[in-house]
């Protein structure tokens, strides 16, 4: 099947490569295709593919609180672009898309039916793309996924794995649950979802839960490290960006088709050793 990636250099973009490699791949990202162009949308039309994965994004949580059109018009807009492409071409599309479309004032996983009610301009921004990708292609599926990390690009393991080796202490934010996700099996789960016609919406997170401070005293354990993590709450943080309190994801429709991602805890072994066995360099 032929299949594009957008964000192909991306943390998901490049485990999507890796996954779907028995396929004709067309991987697509900045400089040669930009979501802020209108000449993406011919780049995926003269492709002709049969289905997008569309990964790319501007995922910078808080950049987006400072240049919220620019999250907006790659996020939304350009999401859109992608959208009208796959719609012309007739190629089904897949959306990724985030948990930060929900306010976090649940107590228990979110249901893909739950009304999103983003607190931040990326999410607002992602939750807008959702919106105007299942108005432009009517076979779309969007897949919301949290808490991502992958050997390649910048993300809260890799941050946690630097600072335990410098720092005499840690201080992580013990009041925000979540589910992290390993961008390999993702990236897995996506594969097999190729061959799924599902649309609508799917939540797509690693199972079991977390806090960022279990998440990184969890970290700091497999590195055999003895540095201590303290807890500390959101408002320590002083950060001026929303973040919601409570983001796990129920992965209902996944479940149903007979996919499930491995637990959390499992896929960061695999992930600590990758790294310390030389896997691609941190960053
Ligand atoms: N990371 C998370 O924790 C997380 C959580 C939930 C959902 N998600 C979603 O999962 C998807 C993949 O995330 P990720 O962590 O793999 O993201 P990532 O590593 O930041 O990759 C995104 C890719 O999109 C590219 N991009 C940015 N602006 C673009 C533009 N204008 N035109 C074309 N490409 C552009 C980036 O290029 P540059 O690097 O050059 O900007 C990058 O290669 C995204 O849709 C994200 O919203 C991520």
């Amino acid at each position: 099947m032929r299949i594009l990636i957008t964000g192909a250099k991306g943390q998901l973009g490049h485990e999507l490569a890796r996954a779907l490699c028995g396929h004709d791949l067309v991987l697509a990202d900045v400089p040669t295709f930009d979501l802020l162009k209108p000449e993406a949308e011919r780049f995926i039309c003269n492709a002709r593919p049969e289905s997008v994965i569309h990964a790319a994004a501007y995922t910078d949580v808080e950049g987006a609180e400072r240049e919220p059109d620019l999250a907006m018009a790659v996020n939304a807009e350009g999401t859109e672009r992608v959208a009208r492409a796959a719609a012309a071409v007739g190629s089904r599309l897949i959306v990724i898309s985030t948990d930060y479309v929900f306010d976090g004032r649940k107590h228990t996983p979110y249901d893909e039916q739950d009304q999103p009610n983003p607190l931040g301009s990326y999410g607002r921004s992602k939750y807008e793309g959702e919106r105007l990708a299942r108005q432009a292609c009517p076979d779309t599926l969007i897949v919301r996924t949290s808490w991502l990390y992958g050997l390649h690009g910048k993300n809260f393991v890799k941050t946690i794995m630097r600072l335990a080796a410098e720092q005499p202490e840690l201080r992580v934010v013990a009041d925000q649950r979540g589910c992290p996700t390993h961008a390999g099996d993702l990236a897995d789960a996506l594969a097999r979802l190729a061959n799924v016609p599902l649309r609508g919406v799917a939540h797509a997170t690693g199972s079991g839960d977390c806090t960022w401070h279990e998440f990184a005293s969890e970290i700091v354990a497999l590195m055999g490290r003895s540095v201590p993590v303290r807890p500390i709450t959101t408002v320590e943080t002083r950060s001026v960006v929303p973040r919601p309190a409570y983001t796990v994801l129920g992965n209902r429709v996944l479940a149903g088709v007979g996919i499930t991602l491995p637990h959390w805890k499992e896929a960061l072994v695999r992930f600590v050793n990758d790294v310390q066995a030389g896997a691609p360099a941190m960053s």
